[in-house]
């Protein structure tokens, strides 16, 4: 039996590469996807063919990430809960669908993924899975083995003659471009304060002490941010990068969240977000001065069910595609450019520039009215407040006679 293994390189996936073979007598090819991880590939390959692996495939998934899946969300501005800006979620569908696309052509009978039973994406994982490679066999050994917890794994490890040095993290860490999100540990407990948001170092980069405040302007095409303090950037997944790295310095984009799971269990995860907290951020006020009130409504409306449908691994369905392509329409005029003020944890807003604006100073002067509208606004106010003086007029009788 051939099968497609979805592996980390953590502990997890590396006792499930060596339980298929020991106890169900597999031939594993592991799988890696690279969506902005920061670490050695070439290490986790070798330690993946020292245990066994028949071959590692590696794939590069940055700037198709980045691109494809990066773009739809941040135009989108979906956050689950109000809060979390979905860096897990919306890593699941591309790393499924190279894991389908795989599978399908390396003719393999199963695919076996590490995703636990408790969690979210062994949902995402099999609904991407279930939708493109329906008649591949799906392995969760999360739900059939006998180990119950990390401690037997590490002890499974050892007595297969190989150790778990990265024990030394308390937490789970998914990390990837565009976020970093740790679960387990003191996290866990509710009431204590998390540890992480103060010293932790990501993508290479430390929050500096008291960083002097900056000015960072971000230049936008059709809602997709393409400069960086007039720096062109291409390539969105090197924006992203040198954006991570300056928000870090700052400590921006760091959220403490309690969250419904798919299945219903509360958890809590600390999210560090760096370059997409500030770009949702100047994306925003762009969207501000560029759409009017019921566009902004809509957006808001569909960014919660795209929030949703992201979070519950329902990216490849009809209805993700069509609030896409709403987004996709409704940000052709996101046009500009948005200067800001970043201090030690927070952004400020300082300076909003489009073509394609619809303020008008004019309008809204209190120094001079060139439409007349002081003038203009006595009928038009009287005619809008005309049913509020029916209703009182309506009510009046009837609160008499109580
Ligand atoms: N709760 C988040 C989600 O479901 C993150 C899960 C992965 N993070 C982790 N630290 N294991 O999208």
């Amino acid at each position: 039996m051939k099968t497609l293994l979805a592996y980390s390189g953590g502990l997890d996936t590396s006792c499930i590469l060596l339980w298929l073979q020991q106890h169900l007598n597999h031939e594993v090819t592991c799988i890696y996807a690279d969506i902005g991880i920061d670490e050695d590939h070439k290490k986790v390959e070798e330690k993946a063919r020292k245990m066994g692996a028949k071959d590692f495939i590696y794939l590069d998934l940055k700037n198709e990430f980045a691109d494809e899946y990066l773009v739809a969300l941040i135009r989108s501005g979906a956050r689950y809960q109000n809060k979390y800006l979905l860096g897990t979620a919306i890593a699941r569908p591309l790393i499924a669908k190279k894991i389908a696309q795989t599978a399908d052509q390396l003719k393999v009978d199963h695919i076996a993924h590490g995703a636990t039973g408790k969690g979210n994406d062994q949902i995402r994982f099999e609904q991407t899975l279930s939708y493109l490679v329906p008649d591949i066999n799906i392995l969760s050994p999360w739900k059939t083995w006998d180990f119950k917890g990390r401690e037997e794994l590490i002890q499974y490890m050892s007595k297969s003659g190989f150790s778990y040095s990265e024990s030394s993290s308390l937490y789970s860490i998914d990390q990837n471009l565009f976020h970093t999100s740790y679960e387990g540990g003191e996290i866990e407990d509710l009431e204590q304060k998390s540890e992480i948001f103060s010293n932790k170092s990501i993508h290479h980069t430390k929050p500096t002490t008291n960083p002097p405040s900056k000015t960072l302007k971000i230049g936008f095409k059709s809602g997709l941010a393409t400069s960086l303090n007039q720096t062109e950037f291409p390539v969105l997944a090197e924006l992203i990068s040198e954006l991570n790295s300056l928000a870090t310095c700052f400590s921006i984009g760091w959220i403490d969240l309690v969250e419904d799971r798919i299945n219903g269990i509360k958890s809590r995860g600390i999210y560090h977000t760096p370059a997409g907290t500030i770009l949702y951020y100047a994306l925003d006020e762009l969207k501000a001065i560029c759409w009017d009130h019921g566009l902004i409504r809509l957006g808001q409306q569909l960014s919660v069910d795209f929030a949703d449908l992201i979070y519950d691994g329902k990216w490849h369905t009809t209805q993700s595609k069509a609030i896409d392509a709403f987004f996709q329409s409704a940000c052709q005029n996101l046009t500009g450019e948005i200067t800001l003020e970043l201090s030690k944890g927070s952004i400020d807003v300082t300076s909003r520039k489009s073509t394609f604006s619809l303020y008008s100073k004019a309008l809204v002067s209190f120094e001079e009215d060139p439409y007349q509208i002081n003038k203009l606004s006595e009928g038009y106010v009287k005619t809008l407040c005309l049913p509020s003086k029916i209703r009182s007029q309506s009510e009046a009788p009837n609160e008499s006679q109580q």
